[in-house]
């Protein structure tokens, strides 16, 4: 009997999703010094739109280029940029393969080497060590919101112009988006806080922004925490009210996630034991969800067998199964699933077990970011490349400024 991760999904927009597999953003850090895509990230693209999946979305692609959230992200403001998203999206979509671009704004959650300041709905840094990454913001003004909010629809137009399939807004991880919905980060008094419907004000606008850019029949997801694991900060109950509000608004397909830079529940290391009894962690908050909302979902983290995969699936606490990690190691895991070479993948958090190092550094992701770097350049990934050799490289290429690479997700 075919899997269930093999069944084709039928978007409310008519797109058809071939299978269930669905790549979660994974920062590439390849573009160029002008912040275009080079060819490796459509190597990188390619590789993926082999290996199976049936939608995949690209690591965060910035609105503005004067609000990078680390170096090398790519930056989608004007038509300058189309030649290069046409060869990305073309070698991106072939095996008839939905990509979407995933567009963000870091808001305060970008590193000080990248940017010359740092704005954010309220002048509130980040609490505890992380704050020393970033400057300390300024309150953003409500002209300078309403910029915002065309530059997701004009980055979401050109990636529409030039082949892409759909888009993602970064809704979720403490980065813009997810700090105006945050009541701790979120502390206006204007229409675009006071409270949650002020506060997701800006992600409902951008939403109809990108909408009315882009026209109905445009796929447009939103990855949104199911909370931001702070104290008084986003929660469950709120991410319920506003995925309700986004089904109403006509978003096609929401992305299920939790936590931010101050606090990382993504890797799976701040997650309680009986979420990862689970597999995936957010799957327990996926099941709430789905008594009030019934867009299609795609929960992300922490799934790595074909049964975790499958059981999810059948007892429709999601539609799509998010993958980012296991992605990076098997950009073919769908196929490796489909053809019964892989059922089951092992991935070790990445540490040093040095805790001076281990606290400073997302050591995790570097060592992510470097597998993807050597598969847009055409090499095997090295799923047991020690991470203490990963660490040296990143040094070497970074000389000290590797301490000041940390990323939240
Ligand atoms: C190297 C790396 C880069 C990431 N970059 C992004 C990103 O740009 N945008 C985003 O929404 N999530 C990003 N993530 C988070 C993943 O999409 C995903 O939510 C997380 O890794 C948990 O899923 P997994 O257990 O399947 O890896 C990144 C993760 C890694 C490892």
């Amino acid at each position: 009997m075919e899997s269930i991760l093999f069944k084709e999904f039928t978007l409310q927009n008519g797109t058809k999703i071939k299978n269930r597999f669905f790549k979660g953003a994974m920062s590439e850090a390849l573009a160029n010094v002008h912040l275009q895509p080079t060819e490796s990230i459509y190597r990188l693209y390619e590789t993926f739109a082999k290996g199976g999946t049936g939608i995949v979305v690209t690591g965060n692609v910035m609105i503005d280029s004067k609000a990078l959230g680390e170096p090398r992200n790519v930056v989608v403001e004007n038509e300058e940029i189309l030649p290069f998203l046409e060869k990305w999206a073309e070698r991106g979509t072939i095996n008839n393969t939905q990509l979407w671009m995933q567009l963000n704004h870091p808001g305060k959650q970008a590193f000080k080497d990248v940017v010359n300041e740092a704005v954010a709905p309220s002048a509130i840094p980040f609490p505890g060590a992380s704050s020393r990454f970033f400057h300390h913001p300024r309150e953003i003004t409500p002209t300078e919101i309403v910029d915002l909010i065309h530059r997701f629809g004009n980055s979401a137009k050109l990636a529409q112009k030039a082949g892409f399939t759909g888009v993602q807004i970064h809704g979720a991880h403490g980065y813009l988006i997810s700090q105006f919905l945050s009541p701790s980060h979120n502390q206006r008094n204007d229409e675009w806080g006071r409270d949650i419907d002020g506060r997701m004000k800006f992600l409902i606008e951008v939403y109809r922004e990108i909408r009315s850019q882009t026209g109905p029949l445009f796929p447009i997801s939103v990855k949104l925490n199911s909370a931001d694991f702070m104290k008084a900060g986003f929660s469950e109950e709120e991410a319920i009210y506003v995925a309700g509000q986004l089904e109403k608004e006509g978003v096609d397909l929401l992305e299920i996630s939790g936590g931010s830079i101050a606090n990382l529940a993504t890797p799976g290391k701040d997650v309680k034991a009986s979420t990862n009894v689970r597999e995936a962690y957010f799957l327990d908050f996926a099941e709430k969800l789905r008594k009030t909302v019934d867009m299609p979902l795609s929960v992300t983290g922490g799934f790595r067998t074909k049964k975790g995969m499958e059981s999810a699936v059948h007892s429709n606490a999601t539609d799509f199964v998010g993958l980012a990690r296991p992605l990076a190691v098997y950009p073919d895991l769908p196929n490796l699933i489909e053809e019964n070479i892989l059922q089951e993948i092992i991935l070790t958090h990445k540490k040093l077990g040095i805790k001076s190092i281990d606290n400073q550094l997302p050591l995790d992701s570097m060592w992510y970011t470097q597998q993807l770097d050597r598969l847009g350049r055409g090499k095997q990934v090295r799923p047991n490349h020690p991470v203490w050799i990963s660490f040296l490289q990143a040094l070497l290429k970074n000389g000290k400024e590797v301490f000041q690479q940390r990323r939240a997700k």
